[in-house]
């Protein structure tokens, strides 16, 4: 199935459910990567640095917190561009510990340039690239006979629904042994106010990014959605510790696509549900981890303790 097909029947899902929403995946497009990477250098947007800070000063305590005494694996969920993970593999490649690097993706091309990107840098590194979806990929990894270092980096779990996230643990645990490790990046509860303004910048950065999903929508499905009949809004539950991202209908309007010969009313002040973003308490860390199945190993912090990188290891 091709992706067009895909974003056309996700969209119309999206469109016809009483919440509408558009699924998160759909954000990064070439001008939404580019938006994000914009994202990830404003003044309002710790996440990325707080992150990238605790692999530069805690990187070698993380590797300290390896039990592993034979040769092991690091499989690595969401790579990204590795930057983080980088900083990570050059220690233990400093020890001369005995791993491979086994980045996971459903794209090719990403995993190629990965690739190539970590062995300028890291010449001598083994790395194994595992193209595929999670849920084909993960199960086999179990029969191998290497301890394993699991990495689900980025504060990407916090893009889930909570029961969706348990569920999306639930399954990295079933793939693991015992004894095998998970390192998870999350965004920690903090001053409500730092966290609202990390999610509507001064500059309007994120709003263009959600907005880009309409010019998309448009490009890729024909539709006519009028960019100046919308307006990007976001909100932040302190108490629930969920950043919710929204487009808004400025006014009552009728959107065709040509794509699937339909049409979709939106009602003035309507939501478009674009992204969940939750930040999390230490308490329920240790009780995600609990119920999939791991105990909470170790935590490293940023200076600020705006984000934590939770080393969880398998029951
Ligand atoms: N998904 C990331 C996050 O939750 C990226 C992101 C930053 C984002 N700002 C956003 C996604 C606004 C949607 C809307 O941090």
């Amino acid at each position: 199935m091709s992706d067009q097909f895909n974003f056309k029947v996700d969209i119309e899902r999206g469109f016809e459910s009483p919440q509408k929403f558009i699924p998160s995946k759909y954000f990064y497009d070439a001008a939404g990567d580019r938006i994000f990477q914009q994202i990830m250098e404003l003044p309002e947007y710790y996440l990325t640095r707080s992150e990238a800070e605790i692999f530069e000063k805690k990187g070698g305590s993380i590797v300290d917190a390896l039990p592993f005494k034979e040769a092991f694996e690091v499989v690595e969920l969401g790579a990204g561009d590795g930057s983080k993970t980088k900083t990570l593999l050059q220690e233990m490649l400093r020890r001369e510990m005995d791993f491979v690097y086994r980045p996971m993706d459903i794209s090719r091309d990403v995993l190629g340039q990965l690739k190539a990107h970590m062995l300028e840098d890291l010449p001598t590194l083994s790395i194994d690239v595992l193209a595929g979806d999670y849920f084909h990929i993960l199960p086999s990894l179990k029969v191998d006979p290497h301890p394993k270092l699991f990495l689900f980096l980025g504060s990407n779990i916090g893009n889930f629904q909570p029961a969706e996230a348990e569920a999306f643990i639930q399954m990295i645990a079933n793939s693991m042994n015992s004894g095998d490790l998970l390192l998870v990046g999350m965004d920690l509860q903090k001053n409500p106010a730092l966290i609202e303004q990390a999610y509507n910048d001064k500059a309007g950065v994120t709003a263009d990014f959600n907005l880009n999903l309409l010019k998309r929508m448009n490009r890729e499905l024909g539709a006519n959605f009028n960019l100046d009949a919308f307006e990007f809004y976001s909100h932040y539950d302190p108490v629930r510790g969920f950043v919710n991202s929204y487009l808004v209908s400025l006014e009552k309007q009728i959107v065709y696509f040509s794509a699937m010969d339909k049409s979709f009313l939106f009602r003035k002040n309507e939501l478009i549900h674009t992204e969940l973003s939750r930040k999390f308490s230490g308490e329920q860390i240790d009780r995600l981890a609990f119920r999939t199945g791991f105990y909470v190993r170790k935590e490293f912090k940023d200076e600020k303790e705006y984000f934590v990188d939770s080393l969880w290891e398998k029951v």
